[in-house]
C-alpha cells in the first residue's frame, strides 16, 4: 500500500529566502520613489542651462580638432552660448546679488561678443577662443560650483 501523499511545503529556509527578496524588492522600490521625488522638487533649470552650454563649447572643440573652422562652424554656436548666458542669472537666483558672480557672467558675455564681433577665422584663432571661452567658465565655477 503506498501511503497519502505528503503535501508538498516549502522549507523554513526558503520562506526566510523569499521574505528576504521581497524585503529587497520593496527596499529597491522604496528607494527609487524617494529619489525621484527629492528630484522632482529640484529645479532642473539651471543643470541644463549649463549642460547645453557645455555642449554648445564641446561642439566648437571639436570642429576645430576635425580642421573645421569657417564661420559656419563657429558662429551658430557662439550665438547660442551668447543667448545662453544671458539666463545665468534667472538659473541662478540665489547667487545673482553676488558681484563675483556678475563679473564672472559679465566676462564670459564680453568674450562672446568681442568673438562676434570677430570671428575666428582660422583652425588657431578657433583654438584659441575655445580656451579663452573654458577659462570664464572655470573662473566661475571656481568661485561659485
Ligand atoms: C557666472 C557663473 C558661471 C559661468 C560663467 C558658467 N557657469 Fe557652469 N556652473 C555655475 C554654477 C553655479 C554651477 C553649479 C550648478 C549646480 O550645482 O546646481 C555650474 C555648473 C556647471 C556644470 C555642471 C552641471 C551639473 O549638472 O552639475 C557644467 C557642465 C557647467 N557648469 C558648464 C559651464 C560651461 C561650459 C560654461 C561656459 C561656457 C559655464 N558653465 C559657465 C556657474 C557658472
Amino acid at each position: 500500500m503506498s501511503q497519502p501523499a505528503t503535501p508538498h511545503r516549502p522549507s523554513a529556509a526558503y520562506r526566510y529566502l523569499f521574505v528576504g527578496v521581497l524585503g529587497l524588492v520593496v527596499g529597491l522600490i522604496a528607494t527609487v520613489m524617494v529619489s525621484r521625488a527629492i528630484q522632482a522638487r529640484q529645479d532642473p533649470f539651471p543643470d541644463a542651462l549649463m549642460h547645453v552650454m557645455n555642449r554648445q563649447v564641446q561642439l566648437l572643440q571639436d570642429a576645430q580638432a576635425q580642421n573645421r573652422c569657417t564661420l559656419a562652424d563657429s558662429v551658430p554656436r557662439l550665438q547660442t552660448l551668447r543667448s545662453l548666458s544671458n539666463d545665468v542669472d534667472l538659473a541662478f537666483p540665489g547667487l545673482k546679488d553676488s558681484q563675483g558672480f556678475q563679473q564672472h557672467a559679465s566676462a564670459l558675455r564680453a568674450t562672446l561678443n568681442q568673438a562676434l564681433a570677430a570671428p575666428p577665422t582660422d583652425c588657431v584663432g578657433m583654438g584659441q577662443l575655445v580656451e579663452k571661452i573654458q577659462n570664464d567658465c572655470k573662473a566661475c565655477h571656481q568661485d561659485f560650483r
